[in-house]
Order: structure tokens, then C-alpha cells, then sequence
């Protein structure tokens, strides 16, 4: 209760009123019940308002919070509707903002899934209404996947390597299995396939009648 004392005397000070019986304890219940919101009021100050999002947005459950199966749908849809634009790791792109870190992160489910719905103002990020709720809610359980996420995607374990049986090119051709620093090969034009010479030349487009059906 010392912070509620301290504010009781910073709202009215010390004055006779504190002495008479009764009125203190009010105060004091007054004090601290308001002193018990300032901290709900700060929570909503910092991360700041997200897109101007009404209080009722954080209260909308999403009815997928944490399924894997739905986070996995939502990956699909993500990468269908939004990678072009926030990245394909949701790791942003030009001036448009991440989603995989950022205020997203640490907003309600709700409050993403309203501004998906909606869209910026500016129309800069279109509303996504046209997607059934569910979708929507199954993107907003990705996206809340990927907090702790590594940003760029690890590269693909290299294949193993199988070692190469080919017999070694015909000189003075070679490869880059017979290839030393500084050795040079001197290829003439005699050592050239003759033109037409090869495989594929005869593999040119031909030109087929038009279906009956074509439009
Ligand atoms: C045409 C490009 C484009 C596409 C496609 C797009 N967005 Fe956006 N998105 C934006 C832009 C631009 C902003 C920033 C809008 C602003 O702050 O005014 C944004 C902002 C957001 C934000 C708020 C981010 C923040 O930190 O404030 C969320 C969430 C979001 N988009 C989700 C999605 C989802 C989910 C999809 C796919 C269904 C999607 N976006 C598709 C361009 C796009």
C-alpha cells in the first residue's frame, strides 16, 4: 500500500482529511484499484497500438492457437498470399515489414488476425476478407510460429558424393577432375564437333496442326 499512500498524497496531500476516521481506508481503495490499472494501461501502451486495432480485436480467440496442424496450412497459405510481399521466411522485404519478429510477434492473435482481415489504410496491405476465417486464423497460428524461427531458411545439406566413373574427356578437352591451376588447353576449331554434327541438331521445333478445340 505505500504506493497507494504516496499517491493519496500526491492527489489530496497531507492535509486534516487523512485524520478522520473512515475516509482514509476509501481512499486508499480508491487509490489502489486505480494504481491496479495503470499497469493494464502501460501493457497496451508498449508494444504501441497496433494499426489503431480496437480493444475488442484482442479479445477474439483463435480458436488454432498453437495446433500444428493449422500452423502447417497456414505455412501453405502464407506462402501462396504473402511471401511475395513480407518474404519467404516473413523476413520482410524493401520497406515492407517483417512478420517473423516485430510488433506481430508480441500483439494478440486477434488484433494480427483483424488487421489481415482489414488491411492498411493506405491499402498498401491489402485485406485478406475474401479468405475464409479459418485460413485466416491458420495464418495467424504460422505466423506466431515463427518467433523463434532462424531468419533465412538453412541451406540444403549437400547430397553426398558419389564418385565419378566417367572414362576422362578426350584431349584436348578436360574436366574438372583432370584440371590444374595454371595448365592451359588449346582448343582449335578443328577439335570441334562439325556443325550440325551433333545429337540434337535434328531436334528442332515442328510445327503441328491446330487443335479443333483450340480457342
Ligand atoms: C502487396 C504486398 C502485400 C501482400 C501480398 C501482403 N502484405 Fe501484409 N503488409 C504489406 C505492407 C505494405 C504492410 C505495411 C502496412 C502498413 O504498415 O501500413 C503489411 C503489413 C502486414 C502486417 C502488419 C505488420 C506490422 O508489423 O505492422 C501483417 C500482420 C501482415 N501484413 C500480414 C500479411 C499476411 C498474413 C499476408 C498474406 C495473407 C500479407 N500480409 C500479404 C504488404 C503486403
Amino acid at each position: 500500500m505505500a504506493f497507494g499512500d504516496a499517491l493519496v498524497k500526491a492527489l489530496i496531500g497531507d492535509g486534516p482529511l487523512l485524520t478522520l476516521p473512515g475516509w482514509r481506508p476509501a481512499l486508499l481503495m480508491l487509490t489502489s484499484g486505480f494504481a491496479g490499472l495503470l499497469p493494464a494501461t502501460a501493457g497496451r501502451a508498449d508494444p504501441p497500438d497496433f494499426h489503431h486495432a480496437p480493444l475488442s480485436a484482442a479479445s477474439l480467440e483463435n480458436p488454432y492457437h498453437g495446433q500444428a496442424s493449422a500452423a502447417q496450412a497456414g505455412r501453405e497459405l502464407y506462402a501462396v498470399h504473402c511471401a511475395a510481399c513480407h518474404g519467404r521466411s516473413a523476413e520482410g522485404t524493401g520497406n515492407i515489414p517483417a512478420l517473423a519478429r516485430g510488433p506481430v510477434q508480441n500483439v494478440a492473435d486477434g488484433e494480427v488476425f483483424w488487421f489481415i482481415t482489414k488491411g492498411s489504410n493506405s491499402g498498401a496491405m491489402p485485406s485478406w476478407a475474401s479468405l475464409p476465417a479459418q485460413q485466416r486464423w491458420q495464418l495467424v497460428t504460422y505466423l506466431k510460429t515463427l518467433v523463434d524461427a532462424p531468419m533465412v531458411a538453412p541451406a540444403p545439406v549437400a547430397a553426398p558424393m558419389t564418385p565419378l566413373t566417367a572414362p576422362p574427356p578426350p584431349a584436348p578437352f578436360t574436366d574438372f577432375r583432370f584440371e590444374v591451376p595454371g595448365a592451359v588447353h588449346k582448343i582449335a576449331l578443328s577439335d570441334l564437333p562439325a556443325p550440325f554434327a551433333t545429337s540434337s541438331a535434328g531436334n528442332a521445333p515442328t510445327i503441328v496442326a491446330r487443335p479443333a478445340d483450340a480457342c
